[in-house]
């Protein structure tokens, strides 16, 4: 586990931030700036001791062989704070500089994990698309995200200015006082055990977290859409309990990873002020007996005052990371699930069909396990109007899907013009059909582009035509007319409403294959009329599949197919069926005397 893990933060920073190098190089080269600035503090700071103590008795040492007060003489009333002035400001300047770089590669970077995670969700298995709650996809791309980019930010500023700075100040210490250095270099590590282990819990709860700030996600955007049923059931009370209980997890499991945070901090100043007892305790001793100077001990208490809030960056860095690392394995096992349905490798492109299309011994089913069609057989001859009727929850609508290639079959095959379609790009097997689906779902865009966008290029003129074919007249009416939003889901019309646009968005994509599922349930006798002619005249020349529990509207039909129990128990024109004993010839009775 920690090793694939390992292996995912690798993953990530070789797909997405490796391709901003030149820019987090360049930011590498400003944090050198920054670390080596400083660094010469410590040196500036002893240099100003020996030179302050040499007045008091005190002796003054060089570094590296070169003693500044000696060079300097009297200058040094001025020579010393110009050099901190200076060193303050190029180390604030390539502060600010690194930091720019870095957030902009890491803000490039992320991009590139958006767009992939979408593309990832949009262009693979509709199975997928359905299986979560779409909420629950919505809180990758804000809470993850928002994790993952904390971390990345604060990490690519962070880390290499940090290391480098507390590589700088180690080299001051070992210039300094070689000793102590090692001491400080031996026990330092000993007390950062207790702040990774910390590290490793957080991953875990924070993976929880993340995964319950999905859910959570998930269940306020269905609590709000379901508006309508809430009120209606007087359902309040429990929207509430369900939403007090997810917001009591949350703050338990929020409070579990803060709870984790909040004792880095402290620890860090405990290592950080056991250091400095022990420095001062060793180093007094030295310079009391003579083997160190004043100098030496401030330049060193300098170096621990520049790398401790650098090696507590550090630790907390870790924190970070291990909250990221829960983000990024989400992301992961977006990208890398594999797709149920996909195009063969020598997927070839299925030409503009005449439509024939022949359903051979398919046997599906869903995920969750029941067999819903079981040796499923029919074939459509090129041009002819099928309809499909049978009892809800027989499989009918779960027959467009599979020859809309939303899902493979288990077993059987499918075939357009004698062309098996698990050989076709799902592009243009899809191309070719047009789909008014039980549901009529709108984006929320201008009413125009809903109806083209089966036909992006579309006329004015066009539209008009298909608007008018599918007894859109309410379209006029509207004060912005066909400008109108259709509100999320198409929530600013009516049921009927969003059905007619649906189906003017079919009839002007003008595909050979014409799958109606239940497209005219919610008109009104008059519309239903209208838009049934229009349908009869768009069906010449094309192959169209019905579906409809009314048999009103598909009497008229080539053939019809009977779907009960997973299987096509009867088939024949309306006449020959209603005349027969089956379960057809019931529902006529039922619903045509
Ligand atoms: N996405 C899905 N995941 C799991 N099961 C599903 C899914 N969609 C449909 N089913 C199940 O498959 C069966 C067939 O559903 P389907 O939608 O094809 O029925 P239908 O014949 O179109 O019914 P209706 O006339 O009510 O629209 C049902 O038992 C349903 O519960
Ligand atoms: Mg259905």
């Amino acid at each position: 586990m920690a090793k694939t893990e390992k292996h995912l933060m690798r993953r990530f920073l070789i797909d997405w931030m490796s391709k901003q190098w030149r820019m987090l190089v360049l930011g590498a080269l400003f944090a050198l700036v920054t670390a080596i600035a400083a660094a010469s503090y410590a040196f500036l700071v002893k240099a100003g001791m020996d030179w302050l103590s040499v007045g008091a008795g005190g002796k003054s040492s060089p570094i590296a062989g070169f003693d500044l007060a000696e060079w300097a003489g009297s200058r040094m009333i001025w020579v010393l704070p110009l050099l901190v002035v200076i060193a303050t400001i190029i180390r604030a300047l390539s502060l600010y500089v690194q930091t720019l770089l870095n957030n902009t590669a890491v803000q490039n970077g992320l991009v590139g994990v958006q767009d992939a995670l979408f593309s990832r969700l949009i262009e693979g298995d509709y199975a997928r698309l359905t299986s979560a709650a779409s909420g629950e996809f919505v809180s990758q791309f804000i809470n993850d995200m928002n994790v993952v980019r904390e971390a990345a930010l604060r990490i690519a500023t962070n880390l290499v200015k940090s290391v480098l700075t507390v590589a700088g100040a180690l080299a001051a210490m070992f210039i300094l006082d070689w000793a102590l250095a090692l001491l400080i270099l031996i026990v330092y590590p000993i007390a950062f055990a207790p702040i990774i282990s910390i590290g490793n819990t957080l991953r875990k709860t924070s993976k929880r977290a993340q995964e319950q700030t999905g859910e959570i996600t998930a269940m306020l955007t269905e609590g709000f859409a379901g508006g309508r049923v809430t009120k209606a059931y007087n359902l309040e009370n429990y929207q509430k309990a369900r939403a007090h209980s997810g917001f009591l997890e949350r703050a338990r499991l929020y409070l579990k990873v803060l709870r984790g945070k909040a004792a880095v901090d402290p620890l860090l100043e405990i290592v950080g002020g056991m250091a400095l007892a022990g420095v001062l305790a060793f180093t007094g001793w030295r310079v009391m007996s003579g083997a160190a100077t004043v100098g030496d001990l401030g330049g060193f208490i300098a170096a621990i005052g520049i790398a401790s809030p650098e090696v507590r960056a550090l630790g907390t860095l870790n924190a970070l990371a291990n909250e990221a690392k829960a983000g990024i394995e989400r992301i992961y096992h977006v990208l890398d699930a594999p797709d149920l349905v996909a195009d063969i490798p020598e997927a070839i492109s299925l030409p503009r069909p005449k439509g024939e299309v022949v359903f051979e011994d398919v046997t599906f089913a869903y995920a969750n396990g029941e067999t819903v069609l079981n040796g499923l057989s029919l074939r459509i001859l090129p041009g002819e109007t099928a309809a499909l009727v049978g009892p809800s929850g027989a499989g009918k609508s779960t027959l467009f899907n599979l020859l809309l290639r939303l899902y493979d079959p288990a077993s059987g095959q499918i075939r357009i013009d004698g062309q098996d379609i698990a050989e076709v790009t799902r592009a243009s097997l899809r191309s070719g059909m047009a789909l008014v689906s039980q549901d009529a779902f709108l984006f929320d865009d201008t009413l125009r582009t809903n109806i083209a966008l089966g036909r992006p290029d579309a006329t004015d003129q066009q539209i008009e035509e298909a608007l008018d074919a599918a007894a859109c007249d309410f379209v006029k009416a509207l004060p912005e007319g066909l400008d109108t939003r259709a509100g999320e889901g198409g929530r600013n019309l009516s049921g009927g409403q969003r059905q007619r646009i649906a189906i003017a968005r079919a009839i002007l994509a003008d595909a050979p294959i014409l799958l109606l599922d239940e497209a005219t349930s919610a008109l009104d006798a008059a519309s239903e009329a209208r838009v049934q002619a229009a349908l009869e005249r768009l069906s010449r020349g094309r192959t169209t599949l019905v579906i409809a529990h009314r048999l009103a509207t598909v009497r008229n039909a080539d053939r019809i197919f009977v779907i009960d129990g997973g299987r096509v128990v009867e088939e024949g024109t309306h006449d020959k069926l209603s005349s027969g004993e089956g379960v057809y010839a019931d529902l006529a009775r039922l619903q045509l005397s």
